[in-house]
């Protein structure tokens, strides 16, 4: 694919015909963050039929390469062998799907225990909200405390959580006013809201970096994170990072390891499983007992074997490929130059996301120019073949190679260039 140059529109009839049948079938056609407005509209593909490795190809064989991995999860790459035929094993030797567990909970616990520091113990979930929920409730058990401090990043589509993007039909206003966001690096305003809620407060729940939609990725300043703990200690909250989207991706013992600070829980999900649903809330076994009689945490498909075998194998194919250093190292020559092509280009674009969370936003300005510059860029990178979102920042994965990474390089710097006319 490294030689193809077609600049002309996409053939995405096949996905057209596909979107008009769902939305006779599923309420506007397609679920969140998957629909065609969180895109170009009429410019991206709107089905995939299947993927491998680095890439993925859309229901009219177009190819692309693959830099939002399904939003997370695809850390290795898509149909990873090795990962696959683990499952495929468990499938057909043991079975899944049991009234009782199966003792590859215990494999995992232990793995994970010794590779997250905070890690004492353990419960295992399927999705990165019922990992955020359940460490909410515990939080709540454990405090008998009832506010809940959350950073601006999404935690979620459970009530607690979910008046992201101020789309709040359906959720009580009472359990709303129960979460209180707060600014992320901006220690004064947390305080001011930790003075305004004292002795109410459960938990501060916050990514370790901060990701909010369709806005810059944020690093935590130095001594952020080590302060948000004090404070949070000193108000007597419980300390929570929500590393569904670090964890197994800047650190194999999560953004806590990397940045050396020690969340009392944390959630994980996403990578873990490299595209199995799996998710765990972790922490000290002091608060995570409460889950031992205070705390109902329990589902028909909880203990499902396949995605812990799966994360097993994840975990291991990280550690033996060294696959979170390959993915930086490649990610911070792709950062470097997509840098470069900004400054050329003269495009007033940003670059945030370091290494591993590459991210392409445009500065706004008072005619809101920006958002035809935006929606050019993103409309020549797809015409390009390099998939990646208007509003989400990206990741990379292993399978990635340097000449992908090489060419999605190129195609940015030609992007930028298109964009750039209609300034
Ligand atoms: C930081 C963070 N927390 C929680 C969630 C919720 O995870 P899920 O979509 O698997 O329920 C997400 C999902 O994007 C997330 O990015």
């Amino acid at each position: 694919m490294g030689d193809i140059n077609v600049t002309d529109k996409l053939n995405l009839q096949n996905s057209f015909k596909l979107y008009d049948e769902a939305l006779g079938l599923i309420p506007g056609a397609i679920l969140g963050i998957r629909r065609p407005y969180n895109f170009v509209q009429g410019e991206y593909p709107i089905f995939f039929r299947t993927a491998k490795g680095g890439k993925v190809i859309d229901v009219d064989d177009n190819e692309y390469y693959d830099y939002l991995c399904s939003y997370g999860p695809i850390i290795i790459g898509h149909r990873e062998e090795e990962i696959d035929d683990a499952v495929i094993e468990q499938i057909k030797d043991h079975g899944f799907c049991f009234s009782l567990t199966q003792p590859v909970q215990n494999e995992l616990g232990k793995v994970l225990r010794n590779l997250i520091p905070c890690a004492e113990k353990m419960v295992f979930m399927k999705m990165g909200s019922d990992a955020t929920t359940a460490a909410v409730r515990v939080a709540r058990a454990y405090t008998k405390r009832v506010k809940i401090l959350k950073g601006p990043t999404y935690a979620g589509w459970h009530d607690w959580s979910s008046d992201v993007y101020g789309i709040t039909a359906g959720i009580p206003e009472k359990i709303r006013n129960d979460t209180i966001e707060f600014e992320f690096n901006d220690l004064e305003h947390t305080e001011k809201l930790l003075k305004q809620h004292k002795d109410e407060l459960a938990a501060v729940l916050m990514t370790p970096i901060n990701t909010p939609g369709g806005d810059v990725v944020e690093l935590p300043e130095p001594g952020y994170l080590k302060a948000m703990k004090e404070l949070a200690h000193e108000h007597g909250a419980v300390f929570i990072f929500d590393e569904i989207r670090t964890g197994f991706r800047v650190n194999i013992g999560g953004a806590q390891k990397e940045f050396g600070v020690k969340p009392d829980l944390a959630c994980f999900g996403k990578a873990m499983g490299n595209g199995y649903p799996i998710s765990t809330l972790v922490g000290k076994a002091e608060i995570m007992n409460v889950l031992e009689h205070d705390v109902f945490l329990s589902s028909t498909f909880f203990p499902n074997s396949l995605s812990q075998v799966a994360s097993l194998k994840t975990i291991e194919f990280l550690q033996k490929n060294n696959v979170i250093e390959t993915i930086k190292s490649r990610g911070t020559i792709l950062e470097k130059r997509i840098r470069e092509s900004i400054e050329t280009s003269g495009v007033p674009a940003t670059y945030s996301g370091g290494s591993l969370m590459p991210y392409i936003t445009f500065k706004r300005d008072e005619k809101k120019l920006y958002k035809s510059i935006r929606e050019e860029f993103y409309r020549q990178l797809i015409r390009r073949r390099v998939f990646l979102q208007p509003y989400h920042h990206g990741y990379i994965c292993y399978r990635h190679t340097e000449d992908d990474l090489d060419y999605t390089a190129d195609m940015i710097d030609e992007s930028l260039r298109e964009a750039k006319k209609l300034m």
